[in-house]
């Protein structure tokens, strides 16, 4: 009732101005913390940067795409004439399979290196689009080795595409690869190297001209903390280029969409104006906090905060300390048989924390990401309320593993 009296009279006076203020009051109060692979916390001025209403024709707006575009390439540290960035409506996995669906002509043939469900995302897609492909299934706690992908090569040099995920995200592991990448262009020089850096890109640095990366990808809420609605590709303009014609998708044509935005600087179909207007204030923010390196360091801090004091705990992680990053750990189920998943979730959701069930397959894990727009207070924060929960549902503590 208040609330509504409140509303009028500002709207009186300043309208958008009173929206707005209330928006963001609420918005900070209502929201959880989400320590989750995404969708991911921003910041409000991230968001606010949202609440404008442009067409895609619009100057404003063009003048964003391609802002957006040249900065991407900055963020990834390559030179313009030698990459292009291409964005691509929908989430990550949009634009993971619009490069399987143009850099893959019906006449190739895909090496997809497992070790986690993004892998085998990877190996889904070229099933259902019938590409070629041949999946090398590495244990979920291990990196993919280098020597095995070596190994692979020397025996089958036909492969005209080799793709990788750099942070599997469904455990934490990094992947190494620029190693990889470099084996791939010894062997096979003319094949395209593609990495799904969707969780890393932005936070863990990656030199992708000496990595040999021909098409990375990556989206728009990850560790570049804007809003979702957008996935990009940085693609090396030498490969792009030779794939007109590849694609059966149309939307998912990456060649046919970098041939528009070139032309017109507009999105073949209706572009993802809002989150758009919030990236470009992410930008700006990620060049405020220092760049690449600043962001990591601070999800660096983030991670060790969780992993210290999970540690004390008594909570066991999933992957030994050579395998993980620093974008999101894996907590093995404790023995103890008060501990109830759900309960635990539903406790800690109950106090405004949102953490995530795990996703690998031969282990009872949950996760904890430290990605988005976290700070070291709030893992702090969560740590606290993960000991409440655990008291509060019985456990013994420090935890009995
Ligand atoms: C490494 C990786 N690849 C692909 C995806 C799929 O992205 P989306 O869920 O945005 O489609 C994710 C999502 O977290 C991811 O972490």
């Amino acid at each position: 009732m208040y609330r509504q009296i409140l509303i009028k009279s500002l709207n009186k006076i300043k309208p958008l101005c009173a929206v707005r203020s209330l928006a963001t009051t609420n918005a900070a109060s209502v929201d959880k913390k989400l320590f989750t692979p995404g969708p991911l916390g921003v910041s409000m001025t991230t968001k606010q940067a949202m609440l404008r209403d442009l067409g895609s024709r619009d100057t404003a707006f063009i003048d964003t795409v391609k802002k957006i575009r040249s900065k991407l390439l900055d963020v990834a540290g390559v030179p313009a004439q030698v990459f292009t960035s291409v964005p691509v409506q929908g989430s990550g996995t949009y634009a993971v399979e619009a490069v399987f669906h143009t850099a893959l002509p019906t006449t190739g043939k895909a090496l997809l290196l497992v070790n986690g469900a993004y892998g085998k995302r990877m190996k889904k897609i070229c099933e259902l689009a019938g590409l070629a492909h041949q999946t090398e299934i590495f244990s979920e706690n291990m990196k993919v080795a280098p020597s095995a992908v070596e190994e692979i090569l020397q025996n089958d040099p036909s492969f005209t595409l080799v793709a990788v995920v750099h942070c599997e995200t469904s455990s934490g592991i990094i992947n190494p690869v620029s190693e990889i990448g470099c084996i791939v262009k010894n062997h096979i020089p003319d094949a395209s190297y593609f990495v799904d850096a969707m969780s890393s890109f932005g936070a863990i640095p990656l030199d992708l001209q000496a990595s040999k990366v021909d098409y990375l990808v990556s989206s728009a809420n990850k560790c570049l903390e804007g809003v979702p609605g957008f996935s990009f590709v940085i693609a090396r303009l030498d490969h792009l280029l030779q794939c007109k014609g590849n694609s059966t998708s149309l939307s998912l044509d990456l060649y046919d969409q970098y041939d528009n935005l070139e032309k017109t600087h507009q999105f073949r179909f209706t572009p993802p104006t809002h989150s758009m207007l919030a990236f470009q204030q992410a930008l700006l923010e990620l060049e405020q906090e220092g760049g690449v390196l600043e962001r990591g360091k601070r999800y660096q801090k983030n991670c060790q905060i969780i992993r210290e004091g999970m540690k004390k705990f008594g909570f066991r992680e999933f992957l030994d300390s050579s395998h993980k990053g620093y974008i999101i750990t894996s907590f093995c189920f404790p023995k103890d048989p008060k501990f109830v998943f759900e309960e635990f979730y539903h406790r800690l959701n109950e106090k405004g924390l949102v953490i995530y069930p795990g996703k690998v397959l031969d282990s009872d894990c949950f996760r904890i990401g430290n990605i988005g727009h976290l700070f070291p207070d709030d893992m702090t924060h969560l740590l606290q309320c993960i000991k409440e929960v655990c008291q509060e549902m019985e456990m013994s503590f420090p935890i009995n593993n």
